[in-house]
Protein backbone atom coordinates (compact mmCIF):
# COMPACT_ATOMS: atom_id res chain seq x y z
CA UNK A 1 0.00 0.00 0.00
CA UNK A 2 1.44 3.31 -0.61
CA UNK A 3 2.29 5.50 2.39
CA UNK A 4 0.25 8.34 3.25
CA UNK A 5 2.13 11.99 2.51
CA UNK A 6 2.70 14.15 5.42
CA UNK A 7 3.93 17.91 4.78
CA UNK A 8 5.07 20.00 7.46
CA UNK A 9 7.13 23.02 7.54
CA UNK A 10 8.46 25.86 9.91
CA UNK A 11 8.99 29.55 10.05
CA UNK A 12 13.12 29.94 9.89
CA UNK A 13 13.64 30.88 13.20
CA UNK A 14 17.28 29.80 13.04
CA UNK A 15 18.47 27.49 15.84
CA UNK A 16 15.87 25.44 17.28
CA UNK A 17 14.44 25.47 21.06
CA UNK A 18 13.80 22.63 23.32
CA UNK A 19 9.88 23.59 22.50
CA UNK A 20 10.68 23.48 18.73
CA UNK A 21 12.29 20.28 19.40
CA UNK A 22 9.48 18.72 21.87
CA UNK A 23 6.51 20.52 19.77
CA UNK A 24 7.59 19.32 16.68
CA UNK A 25 10.82 18.29 15.61
CA UNK A 26 10.87 14.98 17.86
CA UNK A 27 7.55 14.06 16.43
CA UNK A 28 8.76 14.72 12.38
CA UNK A 29 11.97 12.17 13.27
CA UNK A 30 9.02 9.95 14.06
CA UNK A 31 6.70 10.16 11.19
CA UNK A 32 9.29 9.32 8.90
CA UNK A 33 9.33 5.84 9.43
CA UNK A 34 5.70 5.67 8.31
CA UNK A 35 4.65 8.58 6.50
CA UNK A 36 5.94 9.67 2.60
CA UNK A 37 7.43 13.09 4.31
CA UNK A 38 8.27 16.81 3.17
CA UNK A 39 9.60 18.91 5.25
CA UNK A 40 10.12 22.35 4.09
CA UNK A 41 11.27 25.88 5.54
CA UNK A 42 8.20 28.39 5.43
CA UNK A 43 10.30 31.76 4.28
CA UNK A 44 7.61 33.91 2.62
CA UNK A 45 5.31 32.91 5.99
CA UNK A 46 8.24 34.82 8.18
CA UNK A 47 7.30 37.66 6.11
CA UNK A 48 4.00 38.16 7.65
CA UNK A 49 4.55 39.98 10.97
CA UNK A 50 8.24 41.15 9.94
CA UNK A 51 9.21 42.62 6.40
CA UNK A 52 12.46 42.69 7.34
CA UNK A 53 13.04 38.91 8.47
CA UNK A 54 14.25 38.80 5.02
CA UNK A 55 17.53 39.53 5.51
CA UNK A 56 17.97 37.14 8.48
CA UNK A 57 16.19 34.12 6.55
CA UNK A 58 19.25 32.35 4.69
CA UNK A 59 21.59 32.24 7.89
CA UNK A 60 18.16 31.06 9.63
CA UNK A 61 17.36 28.58 6.85
CA UNK A 62 20.62 26.97 7.13
CA UNK A 63 20.80 26.94 10.78
CA UNK A 64 17.44 25.79 11.10
CA UNK A 65 18.10 22.85 8.38
CA UNK A 66 21.49 21.79 10.86
CA UNK A 67 19.31 21.00 13.38
CA UNK A 68 16.69 18.88 11.75
CA UNK A 69 19.30 16.60 10.26
CA UNK A 70 21.16 16.44 13.03
CA UNK A 71 18.28 15.72 15.08
CA UNK A 72 17.93 12.72 12.65
CA UNK A 73 15.24 13.88 9.32
CA UNK A 74 16.60 11.97 7.03
CA UNK A 75 18.90 14.07 4.25
CA UNK A 76 17.42 12.29 1.57
CA UNK A 77 13.84 13.44 2.46
CA UNK A 78 12.51 16.06 0.17
CA UNK A 79 13.75 18.86 2.15
CA UNK A 80 13.44 22.08 0.62
CA UNK A 81 12.86 25.60 0.91
CA UNK A 82 9.71 27.35 0.25
CA UNK A 83 10.71 30.09 -1.70
CA UNK A 84 12.43 28.27 -4.04
CA UNK A 85 9.60 26.30 -5.66
CA UNK A 86 7.39 29.44 -7.04
CA UNK A 87 4.45 27.52 -7.26
CA UNK A 88 3.00 28.07 -3.93
CA UNK A 89 3.19 31.57 -5.04
CA UNK A 90 0.73 30.99 -7.91
CA UNK A 91 -1.32 28.56 -6.06
CA UNK A 92 -1.62 30.90 -3.43
CA UNK A 93 -3.35 33.51 -5.70
CA UNK A 94 -5.64 30.83 -7.33
CA UNK A 95 -6.61 30.17 -3.78
CA UNK A 96 -7.07 33.69 -2.57
CA UNK A 97 -10.09 33.92 -4.82
CA UNK A 98 -11.57 30.83 -3.24
CA UNK A 99 -12.16 32.08 0.71
CA UNK A 100 -13.54 35.44 2.10
CA UNK A 101 -11.90 37.92 3.87
CA UNK A 102 -14.69 37.25 7.06
CA UNK A 103 -13.60 33.94 7.04
CA UNK A 104 -9.74 34.65 7.54
CA UNK A 105 -10.73 37.26 9.72
CA UNK A 106 -12.52 34.61 11.77
CA UNK A 107 -9.02 32.90 12.46
CA UNK A 108 -8.70 32.42 16.38
CA UNK A 109 -4.46 32.31 15.64
CA UNK A 110 -4.69 35.75 13.71
CA UNK A 111 -6.80 37.10 16.48
CA UNK A 112 -3.98 36.01 19.11
CA UNK A 113 -1.42 36.93 17.07
CA UNK A 114 -2.73 40.50 16.53
CA UNK A 115 -3.28 41.18 19.80
CA UNK A 116 0.20 40.24 20.60
CA UNK A 117 1.91 42.46 18.07
CA UNK A 118 -0.26 44.99 19.45
CA UNK A 119 -0.84 46.86 16.44
CA UNK A 120 -3.54 48.46 15.22
CA UNK A 121 -3.27 47.76 11.96
CA UNK A 122 -3.11 44.07 9.99
CA UNK A 123 -1.04 43.89 7.15
CA UNK A 124 -2.59 41.88 3.58
CA UNK A 125 0.01 38.98 3.75
CA UNK A 126 -0.58 38.17 7.53
CA UNK A 127 -4.29 38.29 6.63
CA UNK A 128 -3.66 35.57 4.34
CA UNK A 129 -0.98 33.65 5.70
CA UNK A 130 -2.98 30.44 5.98
CA UNK A 131 -4.09 30.79 2.50
CA UNK A 132 -0.40 30.82 1.43
CA UNK A 133 -0.20 27.29 3.97
CA UNK A 134 -3.08 25.83 2.15
CA UNK A 135 -1.23 25.84 -1.21
CA UNK A 136 1.89 24.80 0.77
CA UNK A 137 -0.22 21.88 1.73
CA UNK A 138 -2.20 20.85 -1.64
CA UNK A 139 0.59 21.47 -3.91
CA UNK A 140 2.03 18.31 -2.53
CA UNK A 141 -1.42 16.56 -2.07
CA UNK A 142 -0.70 16.06 1.81
CA UNK A 143 -3.15 13.48 3.67
CA UNK A 144 -1.58 14.67 6.65
CA UNK A 145 -0.61 17.83 8.93
CA UNK A 146 1.43 17.33 11.91
CA UNK A 147 1.29 20.86 13.59
CA UNK A 148 0.45 22.12 17.00
CA UNK A 149 -3.19 23.06 18.09
CA UNK A 150 -2.70 26.62 17.31
CA UNK A 151 -2.23 25.33 13.43
CA UNK A 152 -4.93 23.40 13.66
CA UNK A 153 -7.65 26.65 12.29
CA UNK A 154 -4.84 26.87 9.34
CA UNK A 155 -5.91 23.52 8.19
CA UNK A 156 -9.09 23.78 8.39
CA UNK A 157 -9.02 26.82 6.60
CA UNK A 158 -6.55 24.13 3.91
CA UNK A 159 -10.03 22.18 3.92
CA UNK A 160 -12.51 24.90 3.20
CA UNK A 161 -10.26 25.72 0.36
CA UNK A 162 -9.61 22.02 -1.27
CA UNK A 163 -13.56 21.96 -1.26
CA UNK A 164 -14.01 24.68 -2.58
CA UNK A 165 -11.97 24.06 -5.67
CA UNK A 166 -13.04 21.06 -6.18
CA UNK A 167 -16.58 21.77 -6.47
CA UNK A 168 -15.49 25.37 -8.77
CA UNK A 169 -13.05 23.68 -11.06
CA UNK A 170 -12.71 19.51 -10.75
CA UNK A 171 -11.60 17.25 -7.93
CA UNK A 172 -7.51 17.72 -8.29
CA UNK A 173 -7.38 18.11 -4.46
CA UNK A 174 -7.52 15.77 -1.63
CA UNK A 175 -9.17 17.19 1.97
CA UNK A 176 -5.63 17.27 4.41
CA UNK A 177 -6.53 15.82 8.18
CA UNK A 178 -4.86 17.63 11.11
CA UNK A 179 -2.32 15.11 13.42
CA UNK A 180 -1.99 17.17 16.54
CA UNK A 181 1.53 16.46 18.32
CA UNK A 182 0.84 14.80 21.50
CA UNK A 183 3.19 15.99 23.66
CA UNK A 184 2.01 19.06 25.75
CA UNK A 185 3.91 22.39 25.62
CA UNK A 186 7.52 22.79 27.06
CA UNK A 187 7.20 26.04 28.91
CA UNK A 188 9.92 28.53 28.89
CA UNK A 189 12.14 28.76 31.36
CA UNK A 190 9.68 31.79 33.05
CA UNK A 191 6.91 29.68 32.77
CA UNK A 192 5.70 31.12 29.51
CA UNK A 193 5.57 29.93 25.82
CA UNK A 194 9.06 28.66 25.37
CA UNK A 195 10.19 31.32 22.31
CA UNK A 196 13.02 33.24 20.82
CA UNK A 197 11.37 36.79 21.65
CA UNK A 198 10.71 35.86 25.49
CA UNK A 199 13.76 35.13 25.86
CA UNK A 200 13.37 32.02 28.30
CA UNK A 201 14.46 29.49 26.21
CA UNK A 202 17.29 26.55 25.80
CA UNK A 203 18.17 25.56 22.68
CA UNK A 204 19.13 21.65 21.35
CA UNK A 205 22.54 23.25 20.71
CA UNK A 206 23.43 24.96 23.40
CA UNK A 207 26.55 23.61 25.24
CA UNK A 208 26.17 22.08 28.55
CA UNK A 209 27.86 25.19 30.80
CA UNK A 210 24.84 27.24 29.21
CA UNK A 211 22.13 24.72 29.45
CA UNK A 212 23.46 24.80 33.42
CA UNK A 213 23.50 28.41 33.27
CA UNK A 214 19.52 28.77 31.79
CA UNK A 215 18.46 25.78 34.28
CA UNK A 216 19.87 27.74 37.39
CA UNK A 217 17.68 30.68 36.37
CA UNK A 218 14.16 28.61 35.66
CA UNK A 219 11.27 29.69 37.41
CA UNK A 220 10.45 26.58 40.21
CA UNK A 221 7.30 27.01 42.31
CA UNK A 222 7.69 30.02 44.25
CA UNK A 223 6.03 28.50 47.45
CA UNK A 224 9.49 26.36 48.20
CA UNK A 225 12.07 28.96 49.14
CA UNK A 226 14.85 26.75 50.10
CA UNK A 227 15.47 23.17 50.52
CA UNK A 228 12.64 21.21 52.93
CA UNK A 229 10.11 23.01 51.93
CA UNK A 230 7.66 21.15 50.59
CA UNK A 231 8.02 21.57 46.60
CA UNK A 232 4.81 21.43 44.12
CA UNK A 233 6.68 19.41 40.77
CA UNK A 234 2.92 20.09 38.95
CA UNK A 235 3.78 23.67 38.79
CA UNK A 236 7.24 23.74 38.30
CA UNK A 237 9.29 24.49 35.25
CA UNK A 238 12.10 22.10 35.81
CA UNK A 239 9.69 19.13 36.51
CA UNK A 240 8.38 19.45 32.70
CA UNK A 241 12.07 19.05 31.93
CA UNK A 242 12.57 16.28 34.30
CA UNK A 243 9.55 14.78 32.97
CA UNK A 244 10.62 15.35 29.19
CA UNK A 245 14.29 14.32 29.33
CA UNK A 246 14.77 12.25 32.33
CA UNK A 247 11.32 10.12 32.58
CA UNK A 248 13.29 7.33 34.44
CA UNK A 249 13.54 9.58 37.41
CA UNK A 250 10.20 11.19 37.14
CA UNK A 251 8.59 9.50 40.10
CA UNK A 252 11.62 9.82 42.97
CA UNK A 253 11.93 13.52 41.82
CA UNK A 254 8.06 14.35 42.51
CA UNK A 255 8.16 12.09 45.74
CA UNK A 256 11.58 14.31 46.91
CA UNK A 257 10.50 17.28 46.04
CA UNK A 258 7.20 16.80 47.95
CA UNK A 259 9.15 15.74 50.61
CA UNK A 260 11.36 18.65 51.00
CA UNK A 261 14.43 16.11 50.61
CA UNK A 262 15.17 17.42 47.26
CA UNK A 263 16.06 21.64 47.11
CA UNK A 264 15.55 23.15 43.99
CA UNK A 265 19.52 23.81 43.06
CA UNK A 266 20.64 19.96 43.22
CA UNK A 267 17.27 19.02 41.03
CA UNK A 268 18.27 22.07 38.48
CA UNK A 269 21.78 20.24 38.45
CA UNK A 270 20.50 16.94 37.78
CA UNK A 271 17.97 18.24 34.93
CA UNK A 272 20.60 20.43 33.46
CA UNK A 273 23.00 17.14 33.19
CA UNK A 274 20.17 15.31 31.35
CA UNK A 275 19.27 17.63 29.03
CA UNK A 276 22.88 18.47 28.49
CA UNK A 277 23.23 14.05 27.88
CA UNK A 278 20.02 13.71 25.40
CA UNK A 279 21.43 16.36 23.34
CA UNK A 280 25.10 15.48 22.99
CA UNK A 281 24.67 13.12 19.93
CA UNK A 282 23.14 16.25 18.87
CA UNK A 283 25.70 18.56 19.49
CA UNK A 284 28.16 15.91 17.92
CA UNK A 285 26.57 16.10 14.48
CA UNK A 286 25.99 19.76 14.19
CA UNK A 287 29.87 20.24 14.71
CA UNK A 288 30.09 18.01 11.80
CA UNK A 289 27.65 19.70 9.39
CA UNK A 290 29.06 23.28 10.85
CA UNK A 291 32.25 21.61 8.61
CA UNK A 292 30.21 20.25 5.44
CA UNK A 293 27.50 23.21 4.66
CA UNK A 294 27.85 22.10 1.20
CA UNK A 295 26.40 18.88 2.57
CA UNK A 296 23.21 21.26 3.92
CA UNK A 297 23.43 22.99 0.28
CA UNK A 298 23.40 19.89 -1.57
CA UNK A 299 20.24 18.72 0.56
CA UNK A 300 18.37 21.32 -0.30
CA UNK A 301 19.63 21.44 -3.79
CA UNK A 302 18.28 17.66 -4.25
CA UNK A 303 14.65 18.41 -1.72
CA UNK A 304 13.78 21.26 -4.26
CA UNK A 305 14.28 19.51 -7.03
CA UNK A 306 11.80 16.72 -5.97
CA UNK A 307 9.16 18.86 -4.20
CA UNK A 308 9.42 21.13 -7.59
CA UNK A 309 8.62 18.08 -9.77
CA UNK A 310 5.33 17.19 -7.63
CA UNK A 311 4.42 20.92 -7.25
CA UNK A 312 4.49 21.22 -11.18
CA UNK A 313 2.32 18.27 -11.90
CA UNK A 314 -0.07 19.45 -9.19
CA UNK A 315 -0.07 23.10 -11.11
CA UNK A 316 -0.60 21.27 -14.70
CA UNK A 317 -3.86 19.42 -13.22
CA UNK A 318 -4.84 23.05 -11.43
CA UNK A 319 -4.09 24.36 -14.78
CA UNK A 320 -6.53 21.86 -16.52
CA UNK A 321 -9.20 21.98 -14.28
CA UNK A 322 -9.31 25.75 -14.54
CA UNK A 323 -9.12 25.54 -18.12
CA UNK A 324 -6.58 28.57 -17.84
CA UNK A 325 -3.30 29.32 -17.14
N1 LIG B 1 2.33 28.06 10.03
C1 LIG B 1 3.30 27.09 10.43
C2 LIG B 1 3.92 27.52 11.76
O1 LIG B 1 3.93 28.65 12.09
C3 LIG B 1 4.38 26.91 9.41
C4 LIG B 1 3.81 26.41 8.13
C5 LIG B 1 3.71 27.10 6.96
C6 LIG B 1 3.26 25.12 7.90
N2 LIG B 1 3.14 26.31 6.01
C7 LIG B 1 2.86 25.10 6.54
C8 LIG B 1 3.08 24.00 8.71
C9 LIG B 1 2.25 23.97 5.99
C10 LIG B 1 2.47 22.90 8.15
C11 LIG B 1 2.07 22.88 6.81
O2 LIG B 1 4.43 26.70 12.46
Amino acid sequence: MQKKRILSGMRPSGRLHLGNYAGALENWVKLQEEYDCFYFVADWHALTTNPSAAFEVKENTVQMIIDWLSAGINPELPIFVQSSVKEHAELHLIFSMLITKERLERNPTLKEQIRDLNAETTIYGHLGYPVLQAADILIYKANLVPVGEDQAPHVEITREIARKFNQIYAPVFPEPETKLTTFARLPGLDGRKMGKSNNNFILISDPPEEIAKKVRMAVTDPQKVRKGDPGRPDVCNVFKYHQKFNPEEELQIRKDCESGVLGCVVCKQNCAQKIADFFAPFREKRVYYENHLDEIHDVLNEGTKKAKAVAQKTMDEVHKAMKMG
